[in-house]
Parts: structure tokens; C-alpha cells; sequence
């Protein structure tokens, strides 16, 4: 069995697997049967002045058959008196002291206020601190979350002043609510952060209402911006974690989330970059054991790879995300379709034809039935029929090996050199 421990920033943890701050962290008697279940840590819900929420609070996309495809929220920080909060903290460390618990904060953006903070939860025995720059909604209007997490300067500062009181590792939690990532990715990392964290959630409208015109979710006919998140997000969270880890001057370790589901998705943070990685919608919708599963899943995946310890697997395909400039132009793929799998449904040749380069065509087998081909000298490889393609199988892209490769970075130092 592969070594499932991790060491994040000084955090010691049984497993990469930790609930975000939210919801499912909310009390200690939830933090309590998380660990039971078998999660390795927990960011509890984000402390701070405590704030009085609306409801309702959240809405759910269900896209085709699958429910909660995208999650959206109004909800604010924790709702419950800072001393409660502090109270099960304690208590819980003291039941579990081999499970991490880390502090998600936010207060105003005063020196003060973060050494107060700081100090407290410290006191109750937290192993790291993880600061929230990132609630898209409620706090903001306030100046905190996203309105502070938005603005490089702010980051760094609050960062700086969290590092002079804290004597556990600070992970700044970023927003994606942002042109560029980086930029407060890299004014964490100047500010003396331990870790990054990242994504909270997205700025959205989840929909209205057709029959009533209110927006969902609503508050007695009135609605406002929330966060998004759950399985829709994952791919911007990934790419933004990628981004983050590509870069030599941000030399943080990061925790993933954004989507995060099972063992599978777990394993694509890490093999981007990051080594923990953070779940709360999926605990929402499916409940802590889901962790089983993906403890199971990502030992056995460990164990088929021949790698000893998650260790091993975190940034193996940082090196393989590039800039669009840094791809081979003289790479080819070209689109086959495999006529013992196809069903003649026909999506294939509609794309193609609609939407992409017209070189699916129709012909008459030797029987007289209609069959479809691609041509091959015509397609260029850009995927839609495979995409579209109801049926397993049945349209295969297939490389065509070049013997030489050529960039665009490389083709434009070409032609300054020697001229076009
Ligand atoms: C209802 C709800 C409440 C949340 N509250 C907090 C919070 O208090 N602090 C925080 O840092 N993030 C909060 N988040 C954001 C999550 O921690 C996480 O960053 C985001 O949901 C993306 O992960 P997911 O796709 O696994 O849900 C909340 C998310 C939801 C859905």
C-alpha cells in the first residue's frame, strides 16, 4: 500500500483529503464524523465578526440527468459566536490530534484585527490558519473576501501582518474572481505565505425564474450574485492551479479545490501541482463518505503506477503545461471512424459540416448500406466529432507522427532571423 501521509507547509495530515472551509465544517460535532469517516483534515467555516444569513441560500444546476452539476451560494462566513466556534475547536483537536484542523478567517483589512484573530484560534490549538480573500458575495460589499483578495496589495499586506502574529502555517484560500491569478498568487508568496489555496468560488447568477421572474435563489423575491462551485468548476480551478504552479516565483505549496469528487479528480490536482486538495461540494451532495472511496481509489492508482507515496505523484504534469506558443504546429491528428462501433446516428457529419471542416462524408458499402468517412487529408484534428459522438468507440483520433517539430515561438525566431 502506498504512503498516504502529506506534510502541506508543516501540516501534517493521514491523507491529501481535507474539507473546505463551508458548510460541512461548520461545528464540531460535522468536523468530528468527517474524521471518523476518514477525512485527513478540515478547514473549519471561515471565522470572523459573525454574520446573520439569509435564506434561502443556495441553488443547484442540474444539467441532463446529472443533479448538481454546478452549486451556487449566498451564504456568508460562520453564523455561530466566535467563542462556540473556538470551544469545539479545542474539543475536537483534543478528540483527534492526529487529524489537521486549520482556521479559515476573515476580518477587516486591520493589522490589529488580524493579530487578534490570529491569536485566538493559535490559542485553541489549530495546526495552520487559512485565509478566506475569496467570498464572492455579502463580505465584499464590507471590503472583505473577494473585495481584498481582487487587489495584489492587499493580499500581501494582510498576509504580511497574519505572518507577524502566526506561529502556524498561513495558507492564503485566492479567488478566481480575477483576469490573473498570479498576480495575488505571487503577492501571497511576497507577503511570507506558507501555502496558496485555491478556488473559492466563481461570481454567478444561477438562473431565473420563468414563471415568477425572480432570480434563483431568492430571498422573499429579491436575489443577488453568488458563488459557484461543484463539478462545472473544476476545470477553471485547474487550469488555475496550473497556472500558479508553472511559476517559478510563486514556490508555495498549493491545495487544490474547485469540483473535486472522487479519486480521479483528486489525482489530476495533484499530478497539476497540488499536494492536498480540498472537497466541499461533493461532501454536500453525497455525504463524508465519499472519502472512502477515494482513499481506496487513489492507493490503488498509486500501487498501479509503482509510486510509493503521494509524494511521488504531486507535479508530474507540471512540466507538460505550456504556453499556447510552446506547441508543436507540425503535430497532427486526424479523426477514423471505427464502422463496428457506429451506431450512423449521424452527430459526426452534422458537426463536422456545421461547425467544422466539412470532410465527414457519406458512401455506399458493398452491400448498399450508407456508411460514413472521414477524409483524412481535410480534417484537421480538432476533436468536435469525437466530442459530439454518442458512441463509445466509434471515432478514434489518431496521430499522425511528424519528423519534425516546429513552435510558433520557434517559427517567429525563425523569421527574425533569416526573414519570412
Ligand atoms: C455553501 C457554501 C459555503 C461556503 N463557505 C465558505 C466559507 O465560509 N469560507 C471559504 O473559504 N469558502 C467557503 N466556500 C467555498 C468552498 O470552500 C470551496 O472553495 C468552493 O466551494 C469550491 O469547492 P467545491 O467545488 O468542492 O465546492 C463555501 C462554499 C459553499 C458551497
Amino acid at each position: 500500500m502506498a504512503d498516504l501521509h502529506i506534510d502541506f507547509a508543516g501540516i501534517k495530515s493521514k491523507n491529501p483529503f481535507w474539507l473546505a472551509s463551508g458548510p460541512p465544517t461548520n461545528t464540531g460535532y460535522q468536523v468530528q464524523r468527517a474524521f471518523d469517516a476518514g477525512w485527513g483534515g478540515a478547514v473549519w467555516k471561515t471565522l470572523g465578526d459573525p454574520v446573520i444569513n439569509v435564506t434561502s441560500r443556495f441553488s443547484g444546476l442540474n444539467y441532463g440527468g446529472q443533479r448538481v452539476a454546478g452549486f451556487n451560494n449566498i451564504e456568508l462566513i460562520t453564523d455561530r459566536p466566535l467563542e462556540v466556534n473556538l470551544r469545539e475547536i479545542r474539543e475536537t483537536k483534543r478528540a483527534y490530534p492526529d487529524h489537521a484542523i486549520i482556521a479559515s478567517l476573515m476580518v477587516e483589512p486591520k493589522q490589529e484585527k488580524w493579530h487578534e484573530i490570529v491569536k485566538r484560534v493559535e490559542d485553541v490549538g489549530v495546526d495552520g490558519l487559512e485565509l478566506n480573500f475569496g467570498c464572492p458575495h455579502g463580505m465584499a460589499e464590507r471590503g472583505m473576501g473577494s473585495a481584498s483578495g481582487q487587489v495584489p496589495e492587499l493580499v500581501e499586506k494582510q498576509t504580511y501582518w497574519t505572518k507577524e502574529a502566526a506561529e502556524t502555517p498561513v495558507i492564503v484560500k485566492l479567488t478566481p474572481n480575477i483576469t490573473d491569478i498570479t498576480a495575488t498568487a505571487y503577492a501571497a508568496a511576497q507577503g511570507g505565505a506558507d501555502a496558496i489555496s485555491m478556488i473559492n468560488t466563481i461570481n454567478s447568477l444561477m438562473g431565473v425564474d420563468l414563471d415568477t421572474w425572480n432570480t434563483i435563489p431568492n430571498v422573499a423575491g429579491k436575489g443577488t450574485h453568488g458563488g459557484y462551485c461543484g463539478p462545472a468548476v473544476k476545470p477553471i480551478a485547474l487550469s488555475m492551479v496550473a497556472e500558479c504552479a508553472t511559476q517559478p516565483d510563486i514556490p508555495v505549496p498549493i491545495s487544490g479545490i474547485g469540483g473535486i469528487e472522487n479519486w480521479q479528480d483528486a489525482a489530476e490536482f495533484m499530478l497539476m501541482g497540488a499536494s492536498s486538495v480540498q472537497v466541499c461540494t461533493a461532501a454536500m451532495h453525497h455525504g463524508f463518505r465519499i472519502v472512502e472511496d477515494m482513499i481506496d481509489g487513489l492507493n490503488n492508482y498509486l500501487d498501479e503506477k509503482g509510486l510509493a507515496s503521494v509524494s511521488d505523484l504531486v507535479g508530474r504534469s507540471v512540466s507538460k503545461y505550456k504556453k499556447w506558443g510552446d506547441l508543436d504546429l507540425n503535430h497532427k491528428v486526424v479523426a477514423r471512424i471505427n464502422q463496428d462501433y457506429c451506431i450512423h446516428c449521424n452527430k459526426c457529419h452534422i458537426a463536422c459540416e456545421d461547425a467544422a471542416h466539412q470532410c465527414i462524408e457519406f458512401y455506399t458499402e458493398s452491400d448498399g448500406t450508407r456508411a460514413l468517412k472521414v477524409r483524412e487529408q481535410d480534417c484537421v484534428g480538432c476533436n468536435l466529432c469525437s466530442i459530439v459522438c454518442p458512441a463509445e468507440g466509434a471515432i478514434d483520433m489518431i496521430d499522425q507522427p511528424s519528423d519534425v517539430s516546429m513552435t510558433w515561438n520557434e517559427r517567429q525566431r525563425l523569421i527574425s532571423t533569416f526573414g519570412g
